[in-house]
């Protein structure tokens, strides 16, 4: 006689684990909207520093009290996109990769984010093609997916599977308001994402469903809110506190999500991941 079967069915699909995680993230000192390089930023509208540097360290005590090991790169006046560090480079294996921006405003960045990896003893690869780092390339398990259609060239895919010897799928964005991969995919754990099929060419969403077909599929309200721009360690999962629908699918599905509030940083199109850049050593 035996219950296990029965009591199976009923737990949860799996139970999540948290990893912890080493993270590189830039306090918002110098931010403002002072150009438009994606249809989130109008800047003719007042932008308010000292709030983004108040929501910001909520962020950043989030982290540090999910056990994150966090480190920071020092703000440089003249680029209030710094804040926004998933740009800054994408890193595995020690090995950093670095960005080479679309637009003249955020190209002194890429060269910023390459000395603080140099100085913090990772191998550093400078990239030969346009890329906006963790932006556009997210790892799930082994894979890597990787966005274009805005900002980061297709060439730049073919660097990256060069350069970590992993596959990497290459993924069309369509909506301009989904400019980055990270604003239309949350890599959830090793296995799972969640994503807005709508921001993903045909052939994009027919690939996503293929290698997740559990995935969360987010409403087009909680994308509105760059909901789907969140942080996970596999258990614990920083989102925007306003993407209510993303929150409870979360919740179904046993992980625990934790919002947060970053309305001053939505103002330049970022959120949560935008300002997150995982360091994997
Ligand atoms: N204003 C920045 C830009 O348009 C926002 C970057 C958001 N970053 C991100 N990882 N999605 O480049």
């Amino acid at each position: 006689m035996s219950t296990t079967s029965i009591v199976d069915a009923v737990e949860p699909a799996a139970t999540r684990v948290a990893t912890k995680r080493t993270v590189l993230m830039c306090r918002p000192e110098h931010f403002t909207v002072s150009y438009r390089i994606n249809p989130w930023m109008h800047p003719e509208e007042p932008t308010d520093t000292s709030l983004a540097v108040r929501q910001w360290e909520v962020l950043y005590q989030t982290y540090l009290d999910l056990g994150f090991d966090v480190h920071l790169i020092d703000p440089v006046e003249g680029l209030p996109d710094m804040v926004y560090a998933a740009n800054g480079g994408f890193v595995i294996d020690n090995i950093a990769y670095g960005a080479s921006f679309t637009y003249p405003q955020r190209q002194p960045e890429g060269p910023a984010y390459m000395d603080w990896f140099r100085a913090n003893d990772f191998d550093v690869r400078v990239p030969a093609n346009i890329n906006e780092g963790e932006g556009d390339f997210l790892l799930v398990g082994g894979v890597i997916l990787a966005g274009t259609g805005f900002r980061s060239a297709s060439n730049s895919h073919e660097e990256i599977a060069e350069i970590y010897g992993r596959e990497v799928v290459t993924l069309e964005l369509v909506n301009p308001s989904f400019y980055h991969l990270d604003t239309a995919i949350s890599v959830l754990d090793d296995t799972n994402i969640a994503y807005l099929p709508s921001a993903f060419s045909a052939e994009g969403r027919a690939r996503l469903d293929e290698l997740f077909p559990d995935a969360i599929i987010a409403t087009e309200d909680d994308a509105a809110v760059l909901g789907l721009n969140s942080y996970s360690d596999g258990y614990n999962i920083v989102i925007a506190s306003r993407a209510k629908d993303f929150e409870r699918q979360l919740r179904e599905r046993g992980y625990n999500p934790i919002g947060v509030d970053l309305s001053e940083l939505l103002l330049g199109g970022g959120g949560v991941k935008c300002c997150t850049l995982e360091l994997r050593r």
